[in-house]
């Protein structure tokens, strides 16, 4: 039997994506290898986000070429956004590429690998307006059995004036509810005990009658015990119906990923984001409101075009305001075919990028701290999920507003919930002890 490796690189949805394609593929009579010396084929599914996270596949692609002087036999395929972005002009610059494949035409990907089997290049980028792949059960590549990502829409039409995505994943499209429950019901009876709903932008999820906040009631009435947590969510979005939806399930992970990019009025109307900050803290205060537990994390960017040390203080400024427990921290990368790339002036030099950037890391490492220093004494359910990567006495577990707490192992069994009092902190981790039943 013929064998693939696949790798991933991105964001969750890729992941996700990876599961889909692992799951044609098996379907189509190939293994999936577990590593790459057994495979014939090794497919790379690929980001296309920022330039840093191209780079990082062409390097991977060039380091395969030793690989492939020894195994002749061994055929590239380049998956997802950059596929998408790049087409057959990849193929050309890499020439040890044998096909590309973008995220919507993936079921296509049995024909492909027969065309490169007989010797020939292939590229399949048609985007779709429907394709969610809501049929197909994914192969659970990277799970450990108690957590499962789900997605449960594709595409993006926000036009953010910097993001290469809605060219690599196509228009909005949402999946039928029923698949989606129904792939939630059955982790469950396998044993699973929580799940990620993924999508672009999962507040525009719409199938006839059934908006976000009554997909995530459905799911989270699978059971009490099956966690429900989702990414990623757009401010303009952001319903108080869902905070009510959140608040009257308590398996809903009290956890909010609430990209703010900046926290400039200037820079957010030059990134046609749809909102200002005074909308954007108008939705934390919400959050805090309907769900006064709920930790909130977010994205942001430093140094989009023409933003000045004024627009950079006032991004500061809010983080000091929303007092983030997690944030992803960019520095701006002009991607070809956006907006920003036909209309603005990538003008803000790289080392005062990198200087912003690093100031807003280094104010988010303090308050994520100073967060932490507050979870001492408190006490939370965990769903505990494995060995602590530093000792096998130890394990590690999440709460409900995802922060990862590491403790003792005594008698707690992965897969199960167990409560945890916090006793110490790092900026990243909390640590904790187990407490009886
Ligand atoms: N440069 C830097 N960061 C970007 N993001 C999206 N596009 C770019 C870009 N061109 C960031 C945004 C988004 C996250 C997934 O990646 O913060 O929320
Ligand atoms: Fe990109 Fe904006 Fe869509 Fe997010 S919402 S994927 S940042 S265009």
């Amino acid at each position: 039997m013929e064998k693939v490796f696949l790798e991933t690189y991105g964001c969750q949805m890729n992941f996700a994506d990876s599961e889909v394609v692992g799951s044609i593929l098996t379907g189509a009579g190939y293994g999936l290898a577990s590593t790459l010396e057994e495979a014939g084929f090794v497919l790379i599914n690929t980001c296309a986000i920022r330039d840093n996270a191209e780079q990082r596949v062409r390097h991977r692609v060039r380091e395969l070429r030793a690989t492939q002087n020894r195994r002749q036999e061994l055929r590239i395929g380049i998956l997802g956004c950059m596929a998408e972005r790049l087409q057959s002009r990849l193929m050309e610059e890499e020439e040890n590429v044998s096909f590309v494949c973008g995220p919507d035409a993936y079921r296509r990907l049995p024909e492909l690998l027969a065309q490169v089997r007989a010797g020939q290049k292939a590229a399949e980028v048609e985007l779709s307006t429907t394709e969610t792949y809501a049929d197909i059960e994914p192969v659970r590549l990277a799970s450990n059995g108690i957590s499962a990502y789900i997605s449960i829409m594709r595409g993006c039409q926000n036009y953010c004036a910097y993001c290469v995505v809605p060219y690599t994943r196509g228009r909005e499209r949402s999946r039928d509810p029923q698949t989606i429950v129904g792939e939630a019901r059955s982790l469950f009876e396998r044993g699973y005990r929580e799940v990620t709903l993924l999508g672009q932008n999962v507040n525009s999820y719409r199938d006839g009658d059934t908006g976000f906040a009554e997909l995530m009631a459905m799911v989270a009435e699978i059971d009490p015990q099956l966690r429900v947590r989702f990414a990623t969510s757009h401010p303009k979005d952001l319903s108080d119906s869902l905070l009510q939806v959140m608040a009257s399930h308590g398996n809903i992970c009290r956890c909010i990923h609430l990209p703010v990019q900046s926290g400039s009025d200037r820079m957010l109307k030059l990134m046609n984001r749809k909102y200002t900050v005074e909308w954007y803290l108008d939705r934390i205060d919400a959050i805090r409101r309907y769900l006064p537990d709920c930790s909130i994390t977010t994205d942001v960017i430093a140094g989009f075009s023409t933003e000045t040390e004024e627009d950079h203080q006032a991004t500061l400024e809010l983080f000091r305001k929303v007092r983030y427990d997690y944030a992803y921290m960019f520095k701006y990368s002009l991607r070809e075919g956006t907006y920003a790339a036909k209309h603005l002036a990538d003008d803000v030099p790289d080392a005062e990028k990198t200087r912003r950037l690093n100031e807003i890391i280094a104010l988010q490492g303090q308050i994520a701290l100073e967060n932490n220093r507050l979870e001492v004494g408190k006490e939370y359910e965990v769903l505990v999920e494995g060995e602590s990567h530093r000792s096998k006495e130890r394990l590690f577990g999440r709460n409900s507003q995802n922060k990862v707490i590491v403790f003792d192992r005594g008698d707690a069994v992965a897969g199960t919930y167990r409560r945890v009092r916090v006793n110490d902190c790092t900026a990243a981790t909390l640590l904790g002890e187990l407490l009886g039943d």
